[in-house]
């Protein structure tokens, strides 16, 4: 578009609002022709383009006057008798363009449609709530929404009004901005993951049907062809073997790192989990890191502070998160259902002192010694092979962390995964433990999970075995799997076999070194910044126990 020329000469004026007063004068249906001189046809700009360059500065801003054209839905429509608004919003900002119409431009105009509209993007007079309004030429109904069926409305809707709509919620402000933020935040971690020059991170695919049940904790989906089952009644394994929808990618990130040194991904991860909570669904993102040639919990729990420092201090300088801490101070009563005070919750994370580490036996003498004095009542009584219930990672942020994210370490082994190495502080007799960590943020706790790995095959095997995860051949000896018998694999006896974890222990059968990593909630670690109590509220598409509608 070339430079803009030519004084502006309303051809008609037409005063509204505080006429009575005569405070200002509105200039309405300037020939779009006189206006422009030489602007042929519009430029289609993006809401947040358009409020973008109309940010106050001294003198006119560079769309002042031009005509513009916006696509987008109406958002909220008011007819009057002389004129008519409407806001209209692209999912690009939370703040919609007031445009303004003659009664017959907005004839067919209705709340919901999608339109493209063309018009004078003018200065308002100082003292309006918006700095600036599109006075109509074009309408062009695109979409044609009937108002008297489009569920959304100008009102206020609940959350659960809204989790039955999960389509549609799309296009309320909120859930925009939503959207905004989680693709901001992988932008950005995308960014901190490359930042980190001395680790050369890669981000891998690791795949989302696996064999195995990472986590072991019988979560795991099924995955069968619809029609398994033939007409003649037989079973047809598509995969040859059960094949599940993978909990974490944990194991595969362990054979990209064995190669790549330092790998990480964001990808789903399904779990079959009952548990009726605003903190889990039964398909998530999982931000998942692995680290080669780490021999410390120290290293990784050090890792993992630093990275979500960062991401949050990268999100925090980019508009939409200046537009999140701003949305409070807007009219839309969704505002209500959000944490009060995000922008403290960010820079508690951004800027507060360093984490504490608390190991799980301190964990529990800590909250057994609240009990004892009286300072706390529990639900569940803290033990050590009990494990930590919310209630109880909930004091412990609030006691230990005051505000801030707490790191409890060295879970007893009998209550984690059979990945994990052993503790590098020798545990007593009875009280085994792993080199793994929780962290804990205030409010929501547990928003990510990591470990040390067992890189050794012999003790690898052994807590397999522990774990029943070594299949048992058949003992009698004329059996035809007693030639199979003979092919050993290190450490096994001779009636136990990998079956489809082969290829696990195959990364410590050659060339194993000691490595490390930890898997971060995302939608969790994104409804706290966003301040989201429940995870149905903020994953657009929510799947959970007994919900999975569109
Ligand atoms: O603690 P988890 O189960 O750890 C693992 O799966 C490891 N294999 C990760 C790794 O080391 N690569 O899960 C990691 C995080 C949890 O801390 C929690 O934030 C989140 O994933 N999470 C869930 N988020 C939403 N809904 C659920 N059902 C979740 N289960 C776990
Ligand atoms: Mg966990």
């Amino acid at each position: 578009m070339g430079p803009i020329s030519g004084r502006i000469r309303p051809v008609r004026v037409v005063s509204v609002g505080k006429q009575a007063t005569g405070l200002y004068r509105r200039y309405l249906f300037t020939s779009p022709a006189r206006l422009n001189g030489q602007q042929a046809s519009p430029i289609t700009l993006r809401c947040a383009q358009i409020f973008e360059q109309s940010k106050t500065t001294a003198g006119p801003g560079p769309l002042d006057n031009k005509k513009v054209r916006v696509q987008g839905h109406v958002r909220f429509l008011r007819k009057q008798k002389r004129f008519a608004f409407a806001h209209i919003s692209d999912g690009s900002s939370l703040q919609s363009i007031q445009v303004v119409l003659t009664p017959e431009q907005a004839t067919n105009l209705t709340q919901g449609a999608a339109v493209e509209i063309s018009g004078i993007w003018q200065p308002c007079p100082p003292g309006k709530q918006q700095s600036h309004e599109l006075q109509a030429t074009e309408i062009n109904i695109v979409g044609e929404a009937d108002p008297a069926t489009y569920p959304i409305q100008k009102k206020f809707h609940t959350p659960d009004f809204l989790r039955q709509l999960p389509h549609l919620r799309l296009r309320t402000p909120f859930n925009s901005l939503l959207s905004r933020l989680r693709s901001e935040f992988i932008y950005q971690a995308t960014q901190e993951f490359r930042s980190h020059h001395n680790r050369n991170f890669v981000q891998v695919q690791p795949p989302l049907v696996t064999s195995s049940d990472c986590e072991g904790a019988g979560e795991v989906f099924t995955l069968k062809p619809r029609d398994a089952v033939t007409e003649a009644g037989e079973t047809v394994d598509f995969f040859r073997s059960p094949k599940y929808l993978t909990v974490s990618s944990q194991l595969h990130l362990e054979a990209y790192a064995a190669e790549l040194g330092n790998v990480w991904t964001l990808s789903p991860t399904f779990r079959a989990e009952k548990s009726d909570t605003p903190r889990h669904l039964s398909e998530f993102y999982m931000l998942e890191v692995e680290m080669s040639y780490l021999d410390s919990l120290e290293s990784l729990t050090g890792f993992v502070e630093t990275l979500i420092r960062n991401m949050t201090q990268r999100v925090y300088n980019t508009p939409v998160a200046q537009e999140l801490f701003g949305f409070r101070e807007t009219d839309d009563p969704t505002k209500d259902t959000i944490h009060a005070d995000l922008e403290k919750r960010w820079k508690a994370l951004m800027e507060g002192p360093s984490w504490p580490r608390i190991t799980y036996s301190k964990a529990i003498d800590h909250l057994q010694d609240a009990v004892a004095a009286g300072q706390a009542k529990f639900e569940f009584s803290p033990s050590w092979t009990g494990g930590l219930q919310l209630e109880h990672e909930k004091f412990l942020v609030d006691t230990i962390g005051k505000g801030f994210p707490v790191f409890v370490t060295d879970y007893p082994k009998a209550v984690k995964p059979f990945y994990m190495a052993p503790s590098n502080t020798p545990s007593s007799e009875n009280k085994e433990t792993v080199a793994c960590f929780d962290l804990l943020l205030p409010e929501i706790c547990e928003v990510v999970g990591g470990s040390l790995r067992e890189h050794r095959l012999s003790p690898l095997i052994q807590n397999m075995r522990d774990h029943g995860l070594l299949k048992l051949r058949d003992p009698t000896p004329d059996s035809s799997l007693r030639v199979d018998a003979k092919v050993t694999y290190p450490h096994l006896l001779a009636n136990e076999e990998l079956g489809s974890t082969q290829w696990y222990a195959d990364l410590r059968r050659w060339g194993t070194v000691p490595h490390g990593g930890f898997g971060l909630g995302f939608d969790r670690f994104i409804g706290y910044l966003a301040g989201v109590s429940s995870l149905r509220d903020l994953v657009p598409f929510p799947r959970h126990f007994g919900r999975a509608d569109c």
